[in-house]
């Protein structure tokens, strides 16, 4: 076969992988990749069902690809988290004719092969076969630096707003072996950062030791932050981290190995033990903050961020008062705040959603400006220090200056147009502006 077939991606980090992992599989079959729609023979797109506007979208893109493609008619589908959801319901729009659940991406070739060949409402929602292995070609990337390694597929924690469990099944881990052998090839191609990534990062369980054998650690996540520390890569990051499983040995872990970065994402998701439990978090406001302690004492010190929904049903005045108190306390350097957003079938969405849009919207912009406040004071404290950054595009804004992550996570802007893509620079913070930072350029690593 060798029809040409475009992937558009939503959501989150998984999702990009999922991508990266379909495209490897597609080329290896014979199938060529392009990067827009216009020319491709077969549209896909890679779903996200978290809040009911990432689904939206994906409608929206759906009609307008029909619209300009009117008279070829392109093999249309869709894979990730709304394909898994809602399956076979996806046929009522005449536009789909391929629907992919999150665990079929290594069957792609064959069913869009079906597709091609005139077979309409193609659909796979099974389960991953044994032996599918992750790797993915560096050509395959999302960058030619950073890399998102997968670690750990599906959540078993089944927060009470949370469609992940069900879209993304249960937890699965991949064995230390097969993650190491990826993060040592991507050493070799020349990557300078990985991501060990998972919705639940630190619920790392895999089936076996194998890989993990004479590294210490109080749980595997532990000994598999060690482990790929030992294989030398950079620069190390990991998300997302849930509160009940944040053992401490990760700050430890962290503290030991230099290139395991300052950086830790912790979402909180609410300050008020009322709305914790109404959330099924399994974490009350003190475990949280004594995690919080952990990080904070840690002697490097270890940049925060966090998640918050707001305007969960039933959440009050009060309630939204101790989320300000908790972020206020936490000092995070960033925080994405999401307004609640009822997702059919999950437990939450049979309490009713009593927080009106505009109150949701008002607790939003509230909590927006504690955080506005606190990242302010955290940026500017940066200034006159020292960044490693690596260097990952052109800036948009301007021709000559770059753009990259410090190790801790943080945007940073230079003027560097003698600095090559993917090189490490170090750069010391100037100006501190509310989400990035500018400095000056002293050397390349
Ligand atoms: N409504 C709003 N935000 C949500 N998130 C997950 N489910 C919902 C929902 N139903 C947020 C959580 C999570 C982040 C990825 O998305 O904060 O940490
Ligand atoms: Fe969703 Fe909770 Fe699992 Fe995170 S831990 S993916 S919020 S169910």
């Amino acid at each position: 076969m060798s029809a040409r077939v475009y992937i558009e991606t939503f959501g989150c980090q998984m999702n990009v992988a999922d991508t990266e992992r379909a495209g490897s599989g597609l080329q290896s079959a014979g199938y060529e990749l392009v990067d827009s729609e216009g020319a491709a023979d077969v549209i896909l797109f890679n779903s996200c069902s978290v809040r009911a506007r990432a689904t939206q979208k994906l409608f929206t893109r759906i009609g307008e690809v029909r619209s300009s493609r009117l008279s070829e008619k392109p093999v249309i589908g869709v894979m990730g988290c709304v394909a898994q959801l809602e399956g076979q319901a996806l046929f009522d729009n005449p536009s789909i004719s391929l629907v992919v659940g999150t665990r079929a991406t290594d069957r792609l070739p064959e069913l869009i092969d079906r597709a091609l060949n005139g077979k309409n409402h193609l659909i796979d929602l099974d389960e991953r076969a044994d032996g599918e292995v992750w790797n993915i070609p560096a050509a395959q990337r999302h960058s030619k630096y950073v890399a998102f390694v997968p670690i750990i597929e599906g959540c078993n924690k089944f927060c009470s707003y949370c469609i992940v469990p069900f879209s993304r099944g249960r937890e699965r881990s991949r064995t230390a072996d097969d993650i190491l052998a990826e993060v040592y090839g991507l050493r070799e191609h020349g990557y300078r950062e990985v991501h060990l990534i998972g919705q639940n990062v630190n619920s790392y369980r895999p089936k076996s030791e194998a890989g993990l054998e004479g590294f210490k650690g109080a749980t595997p996540f532990c000994k598999l932050l060690r482990a790929t520390a030992a294989t030398g890569m950079e620069r190390i990051k990991f998300t997302t981290s849930f509160p009940r499983d944040f053992h401490p040995d990760i700050v430890t872990a962290i503290e030991e190995n230099e290139n395991l970065c300052d950086w830790i994402h912790l979402p909180a998701q609410s300050g008020s033990d009322r709305v914790l439990r109404a959330m099924r978090r399994g974490h009350t406001r003190d475990d949280y903050l004594r995690r919080i302690e952990t990080i904070k004492q840690a002697r490097r010190r270890l940049s925060l961020t966090s998640d918050i929904i707001v305007g969960f049903p039933g959440e009050t005045e009060s309630d939204l008062e101790d989320t300000m108190k908790l972020v206020a306390d936490c000092e995070y350097d960033g925080l994405y705040i999401f307004k609640y957003s009822e997702r059919p079938g999950t437990p939450a969405a049979r309490l009713p959603d009593n927080v009106s849009r505009q109150e949701k919207t008002a607790r939003f912009l509230a909590l927006e400006r504690v955080q506005r406040r606190i990242q302010r004071r955290i940026y500017e404290g940066y200034l006159g220090r020292e960044v490693q950054v690596l260097v990952e595009r052109d800036s948009s804004r301007s021709r000559t200056d770059k753009t990259g992550h410090s190790t801790c996570h943080k945007v940073i802007n230079f003027p560097g147009e003698s600095v090559a893509l993917g090189q490490v620079a170090r750069v010391q913070v100037r100006t501190a502006n509310p989400n990035s930072l500018y400095g000056e350029l002293l050397d390349v690593a």
